[in-house]
């Protein structure tokens, strides 16, 4: 017998990452193979946008996608968010070349407070919840202070395409595959303070500062490529990362849905228990893994060398600032 759908909703459903985002949720890439989906597609209240989205709603409908149960196109947020069991929180502006994601809070910050209630009142009570638009970490905050009703731990931010972009740059200057690199560690803020843990990653069963011996290349170039990717895709197209991001996307939900596999971590921005010396309430990037269910947990134990602490501290001190910018958005 077939499951029932999940529902799931997807906010700037018309944008660039949406456009990425919608054929791999409902060709079953999110959820898996025998999993249907009932997508709620939300838009901003203005014609061109919700012209777009009936364009990309046509497209779905034009793929035939046997898990596709049904779509809701909508603007209105209680509709958006009623009974859904994860909401995917992208809509929102992305940011320009010379800017920093910091720079757009002020603009991005207010749109996940009115989320964050209609989530509240409208979703399912163990919704998941899982924030991309920047800056991502804190507009995390934002929603989930303004849900009081869904438990703290349900909140995400994603860290996953940082993680995946250092494990390419690894893969890269070591000669081997992604699929031998693991536990690469984002600690932190999805900002140009992220600290990718170049110590704690394993690459062919090594850590990697023994797979690779060139020190200054993993303090260095390696970690400033990472931190600053984002900025250098939006150089290079004029618009940011949008299939990547939906990528990540893709392996952030399906990867808190599914148990981790045995020694392994990946990174997701969740609240802070104050593990890692991270000050508690924060919303940042950890190891963690999951049962399944889109649980998770962070991953204790990890080595943590004086270079690596100085790292951590500066992306928390970051976050600690973005917090105390919104802290009237806080509810
Ligand atoms: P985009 O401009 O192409 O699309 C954004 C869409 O969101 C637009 O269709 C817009 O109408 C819609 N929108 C704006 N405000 C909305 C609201 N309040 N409710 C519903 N819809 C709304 O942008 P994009 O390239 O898809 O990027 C979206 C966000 O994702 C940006 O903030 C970007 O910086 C961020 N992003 C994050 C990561 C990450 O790794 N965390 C990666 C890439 C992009
Ligand atoms: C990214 O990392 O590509 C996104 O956060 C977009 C950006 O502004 O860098």
């Amino acid at each position: 017998m077939s499951k029932s759908p999940i529902r799931v909703a997807v906010t700037g459903a018309a944008g660039q990452i949406g456009y990425a985002l919608l054929p791999r949720i409902a060709s079953g890439d999110m959820f898996g193979p025998d999993q249907p989906v009932h997508l709620n597609l939300i838009e901003l209240p203005i014609d061109k946008a919700m012209a777009a989205l009936s364009g990309v709603a046509m497209e779905l409908d034009d793929c035939a996608f046997p898990l596709l149960a049904g779509m809701t196109c909508t603007s209105d947020l209680a509709e958006g968010f009623g009974d859904v069991d994860w909401a995917l929180l992208v809509g929102s502006k992305p940011r320009g070349p010379g800017m920093e994601r910091g720079d757009l809070i002020k603009e991005n910050g207010p749109i996940f407070v009115g989320q964050g209630k209609a989530i509240n009142d409208n979703a399912s009570k163990d919704c998941r919840v899982a924030v991309v638009g920047n800056p991502c970490n804190t507009n995390c905050l934002i929603a989930m202070h303004n849900a009081p009703d869904i438990p703290n731990q349900n909140f995400s931010a994603m860290t996953r395409l940082d993680e995946n972009r250092a494990m390419a740059q690894l893969a890269g200057k070591a000669g081997v595959h992604t699929t031998d690199i693991s536990n690469m560690t984002i600690w932190g803020n999805h900002s140009a303070t992220q600290y990718p843990d170049f110590e704690n990653v394993k690459i062919k069963g090594k850590a990697g500062h023994d797979a690779i011996s060139d020190r200054a290349w993993l303090e260095g170039e390696f970690i400033t490529t990472v931190q600053k990717r984002g900025a250098a895709i939006i150089a290079a197209r004029g618009l940011s990362s949008a299939a990547s991001a939906a990528s990540a996307l893709v392996d952030h939900v399906h990867d808190l849905m599914h148990a981790t596999k045995k020694g392994e971590t990946h990174s997701v921005a969740v609240v802070s228990d104050g593990s890692y010396g991270i000050s508690e309430g924060l919303i940042a990037s950890v190891p963690v893994t999951s049962p399944g269910g889109g649980g998770w947990a962070v991953h204790q134990g990890l080595a943590i060398s004086d270079f690596a602490r100085a790292k951590i501290d500066a992306s928390v001190k970051e976050l600690e600032g973005e917090r105390d910018v919104i802290r009237d958005l806080l509810g």
